[in-house]
């Protein structure tokens, strides 16, 4: 069964085709970037309206490069939630309408979900049951996972999600939207010595985190040390050494929880998904504590870990198949707890 996926939770509209049989045929992401820069975040109205002009060219062009039309589409699956309501409802309504017109089933798709199964769109795939590291920009969280819709939140961010902290302490080191990559490019260029920032909630037993306070840390230390610089130089240098110090934070807490998570668990597999799980320093660092630990790490392509159509079509394949589908209504999810999925 060729299934179509669609992606349209926030500034991305995201197109793929998956085949049972043959694997990922097409996928193709729409960036809103160049709309929401000028504001420095997204705008939801903005977003739901591009998603409006982009979502039908993309499936044309999709459906083209996979080599296939219409009639050979066998179901559809949409991101149903979590995400802004607008933005959701577009892709909802292009997909509950054409499922309806070409007579074929649908499916509305948990975002999370999708980017849980993501690692399992590569070749090496892992097996169950692993835990998982789910890190965007909305959600941090750490899933034991037994199964397809067998979640078990072992932790979660209580204030500001890792992929937002990457976003607000680029933002306030003047970086443009959206500031996660661009933190992580001027991280490189970083001393690491120079800066120790905290890690948050390690001192005491538990898997949630919090990230709220790094940012303000940040700022407080570009504050601090501004007035010791003396030209831009001086200060391009003292903001690589900042976002260096608190891109090693942000990876050295989240590492340390994952640790935890394998030991409490006994999972020998480890997963990262979602946005941040793109950051390369992130990816070694598992790669290697995994490794330390007799187990492994899995995580998607860097272009499978930010939002695309791909890990929608993949996990609403999984579901239809099994049978799953919903009715001609349809709806948005905003709020939506991953645990209430049926299992499969
Ligand atoms: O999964 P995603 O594309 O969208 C959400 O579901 O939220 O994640 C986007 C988040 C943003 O906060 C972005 O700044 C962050 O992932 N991100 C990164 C990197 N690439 C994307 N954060 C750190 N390093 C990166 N290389
Ligand atoms: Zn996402």
């Amino acid at each position: 069964m060729n299934v179509l996926g669609i992606e349209t939770s926030c500034d991305e509209t995201g197109i793929a085709v998956y085949s049972g049989g043959r694997g990922l045929l097409a996928h193709g992401v729409y960036s809103q970037i160049d709309l929401h820069s000028e504001y420095g975040g997204v705008v939801p109205e903005l977003a739901s309206r591009d998603h409006i002009r982009k979502t039908l060219p993309l499936i044309r062009s999709v459906l083209a490069e996979a080599g296939i039309t219409g009639a050979d589409v066998g179901g559809i699956a949409y991101t149903s939630g979590p995400g802004l309501v607008g933005a959701l409802l577009v892709g909802a309504a292009i997909g509950r309408t054409l499922a309806w017109s070409w007579q074929v089933p649908s499916i509305g798709v948990h975002h999370m979900e999708g980017h849980l199964l993501a690692p399992l769109l590569e070749k090496e795939v892992p097996e169950f049951p692993f835990v998982a590291l789910l890190v965007s920009g909305g959600h941090t969280q750490l899933v034991g996972v037994e199964g397809i819709g067998r979640y078990l939140m072992l932790g979660e961010s209580l204030d500001d999600a890792a992929g937002e902290a990457f976003d607000k302490t680029a933002k306030l080191m003047g970086l443009p939207y959206p500031g996660g990559p661009e933190l992580a490019r001027l991280a490189e260029r970083g001393n690491p010595g120079r800066f120790m920032f905290p890690r948050p909630m390690t001192d005491r037993p538990g898997l949630d985190f919090s990230f709220s306070g790094l940012k303000t840390f940040a700022l407080n230390t570009l504050n601090s040390e501004l007035r010791n610089e003396r030209d831009a130089a001086g200060t391009a240098c003292l903001k690589a050494d900042i976002a260096r110090a608190f891109e090693e934070a942000v990876v050295d807490t989240l590492v340390i929880k994952c640790r935890r998570a394998v030991h409490e668990t006994g999972y020998k597999r480890l997963i990262l998904a979602g946005g941040v799980s793109a950051n390369r320093r992130l990816r070694d660092r598992i790669r290697l504590v995994m490794e330390k630990e007799g187990g492994r790490a899995y995580y998607p392509r860097p272009e499978l870990c930010t939002d695309n159509g791909a890990m929608i079509a993949y996990a609403g394949w999984q579901r239809l198949r099994a049978g799953q589908s919903e009715p001609l209504q349809f709806g948005a999810r905003p709020r939506w707890p991953m645990e209430e999925l049926p299992t499969l």
